[in-house]
C-alpha cells in the first residue's frame, strides 16, 4: 500500500524508511586473557570509532529480507546469520511484533576485515527497526540486545572511543582526542574464532595475564598527540593474524615506510591500520600502500566517530 496509508500499522510504527548511519572501529588497544570456560576470552579492549559508515535502512515489509549494496556486497550474507537479520528478530520478539522489515545494508566498512562490519550493521539495524517501529526502548536494553548479537556490537551503537571489558561487551566511555588513520584493505577476510583459536595454540605454554587497559595508551589517546599514541598501539591478536595470513607482515612493512607513526593489524584482521599525523600524510601513506601492491585498497579515516545515528529522512 501507498506510504502513510497503511491501515495495520499498529500506533507508532512509521510507514517511512529509517536509515542509521553507523561507525567501523580499530582498537588501539587489544589485551586478550586466557580461554575462559565459555570459550570467550576476557578483553582490555580499546575501542575508536573512525569515519568509515555503513548505512543501514529499514523499510517496511511483507518478510524479513535483507539486500547488500556496495564493492564488497557479494561477501555480505543476506539470511539470517547476518546480524542486522538476527538484531530484527530479537527486538521483534521482544516487542511481540512479527519482523516485518526490509533492511537494506550500503556497506563501506571491509567485511570480515576486523573492523566490525558485520557488529556494526546489527546495531544499526536495531535502532532502526527500534524507531521504524516506534518503540522506544530504553538505551540499557539496546545495549543488552547488542550485547546478546555479539561482543563488539554494544561499542558500534555508542561510537566514540571506549574500553570494552569482559568479552568486549562492557563498555566504559575514555576520552580521545582527534586522529588520522589509513586503513588497507587485504584480499579476502579472516574469521574471528580461527584467530582467537591461533591465538590460543601460540599462547599454549605461556602464562597469559590478565588484560590490563594501558594508562599511558589511555593518557595518549586522550591527549590526542599522535606520536604518544603511536608508542603505545598494541594489538595482542596480531601475531595470530599474521600467523594465519603472514603476508600481512608486508603491508604493515610497507605503511610505515611511507611514514606512518604505527601500524598494526586492526582487531582479528586482515584489514591493517596505520596512524598518520594529519590528512596530508594519510594521503601520502594511502598512495603509497596502493602502489606497494600489498593490499586490495585503502581508506582514509579520521576518530573519534558518533555511534550508530538516525539520519534525518
Ligand atoms: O562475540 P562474537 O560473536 O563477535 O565473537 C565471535 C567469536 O570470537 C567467538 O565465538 C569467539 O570464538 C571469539 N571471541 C573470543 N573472545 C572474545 C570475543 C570473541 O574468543 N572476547
Amino acid at each position: 500500500s501507498p506510504e502513510g496509508t497503511r491501515p495495520e500499522s499498529p500506533e507508532g510504527t512509521r510507514t517511512t524508511p529509517v536509515t542509521v548511519r553507523v561507525p567501523a572501529k580499530v582498537n588501539v588497544q587489544l589485551a586478550v586473557g586466557a580461554a575462559r570456560p565459555d570459550g570467550f576470552h576476557d578483553l582490555a579492549n580499546v575501542f575508536l570509532a573512525v569515519s568509515l559508515f555503513d548505512e543501514v535502512t529499514a523499510t517496511p515489509a511483507d518478510a524479513l529480507t535483507v539486500t547488500c549494496e556496495g564493492p564488497d556486497a557479494d561477501k555480505v550474507p543476506l539470511d539470517r546469520t547476518n546480524l542486522a537479520a538476527r538484531a530484527a528478530e530479537i527486538l521483534a520478539a521482544r516487542a511481540g511484533l512479527d519482523p516485518l522489515v526490509h533492511l537494506h545494508i550500503a556497506k563501506h566498512i571491509p567485511v570480515a576485515g576486523g573492523m566490525a562490519g558485520g557488529s556494526a550493521d546489527g546495531a544499526a539495524a536495531l535502532l532502526a527497526c527500534d524507531t521504524l517501529w516506534g518503540l522506544n526502548t530504553p538505551r540499557e536494553e539496546l545495549l543488552d540486545i547488542c550485547a546478546e548479537l555479539g561482543s563488539d556490537v554494544p561499542f558500534s551503537l555508542v561510537g566514540g572511543a571506549a574500553l570494552g571489558t569482559g568479552r568486549g561487551e562492557v563498555l566504559t566511555p575514555v576520552t580521545a582526542g582527534s586522529f588520522h588513520w589509513v586503513f588497507a584493505v587485504a584480499d579476502g577476510g579472516l574469521s574471528t574464532p580461527a584467530v582467537f583459536r591461533e591465538f590460543d595454540r601460540l599462547t599454549a605454554d605461556a602464562a597469559v595475564p590478565e588484560p590490563q587497559a594501558s594508562p599511558a595508551l589511555l593518557a595518549a589517546l586522550a591527549s590526542g598527540d599522535p606520536e604518544a599514541l603511536a608508542a603505545t598501539l598494541a594489538n595482542d591478536l596480531q601475531p595470530a593474524a599474521l600467523s594465519l595470513r603472514p603476508s600481512l607482515r608486508a603491508t604493515l612493512d610497507a605503511g610505515a615506510a611511507a611514514g606512518a607513526l604505527a601500524a598494526l593489524v586492526s582487531g582479528s584482521g586482515p584489514t591493517t591500520a596505520f596512524l598518520v599525523a594529519d590528512e596530508e600524510a594519510a594521503a601520502k601513506v594511502a598512495a603509497a600502500l596502493d602502489a606497494s601492491g600489498t593490499c586490495r585498497a585503502t581508506r582514509t579515516a579520521s576518530s573519534p566517530a558518533p555511534g550508530a545515528t538516525v539520519l534525518p529522512s
